[in-house]
């Protein structure tokens, strides 16, 4: 019906940041709040939805109606993600970190030795999106990628559909003028696979989530 697009749908969200710790008290993060991808894991379960939101460490409450599974790391990410497949619908709108520290965090802490500060060598972090969008066996028949730019963001998200191998991305500006990083409104360009195009006002998170939903009804029946 209309008002329950996703009835008798499976939808996985990922959403937050991850955390790659340091040593037991330090770790490497960014600035997500989490805000979009919760947004958009309540708003496909009020339209009928089974979901499971795969959440890094965030400040906001848990979505109603919705299995939510806490992990910190990529690699703990990419675990759950995994492990809530097959679904319909595959939205990562988690800012997972693209690099985390070489060596695994022990359980003591680095210590200031005197010598000034320890190298700190990274190793890049699986990218969850890609390897979805590149599952041989069970890709979800649509999966949506998000881009956060702060420059020349359609080129970039462009690029991005084709490296990623997704059918969707979302991109949104975080350039500092916007104030979308961790605050409540957001102003998206939907880029399909075939170049198509679209661009929404400045709405509410909520909003955009709401009509997110209803788009990807519409192309999974398409
Ligand atoms: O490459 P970039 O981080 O800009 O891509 C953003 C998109 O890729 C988002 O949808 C994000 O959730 C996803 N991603 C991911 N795993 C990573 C890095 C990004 O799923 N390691």
């Amino acid at each position: 019906t209309a008002a329950r697009p996703l009835a008798g749908r499976r939808v996985l969200v990922t959403s937050g940041p991850t955390h790659e710790p340091i040593d037991p008290v330090r770790y490497l993060a960014n600035r997500s709040s989490g805000r979009q991808g919760h947004a958009i894991a309540a708003a496909a379960a009020e339209a009928g939805a089974t979901v499971t939101l795969v959440s890094g460490p965030v400040a906001i409450p848990d979505p109603a109606g919705v299995r939510v599974v806490r992990v910190e790391t990529a690699r703990e990410m990419l675990v759950a993600v995994e492990a809530a497949l097959p679904v319909d619908i595959a939205v990562f709108a988690a800012a997972v970190a693209d690099w985390r520290p070489e060596v695994e965090a022990g359980s003591k802490k680095i210590k200031k030795d005197g010598t000034g500060p320890a190298p700190l060598p990274l190793v890049e972090n699986p990218d969850i999106l890609s390897t979805v969008s590149h599952l041989e066996a069970g890709r979800p028949p649509l999966v949506v990628g998000f881009a956060a730019e702060t420059d020349t963001v359609l080129d970039h998200a462009r690029a991005k559909i084709a490296r990623k191998g997704c059918d969707l991305i979302v991109a949104n500006d975080v350039s500092a003028a916007g104030g979308v990083m961790g605050g409540t409104d957001n102003t998206v360009h939907l880029i399909h696979r075939d170049g198509a195009m679209e661009t929404w006002p400045r709405l509410g998170k909520d909003e955009v989530a709401r009509r997110l939903v209803v788009h990807l009804a519409g192309m999974l029946t398409r």
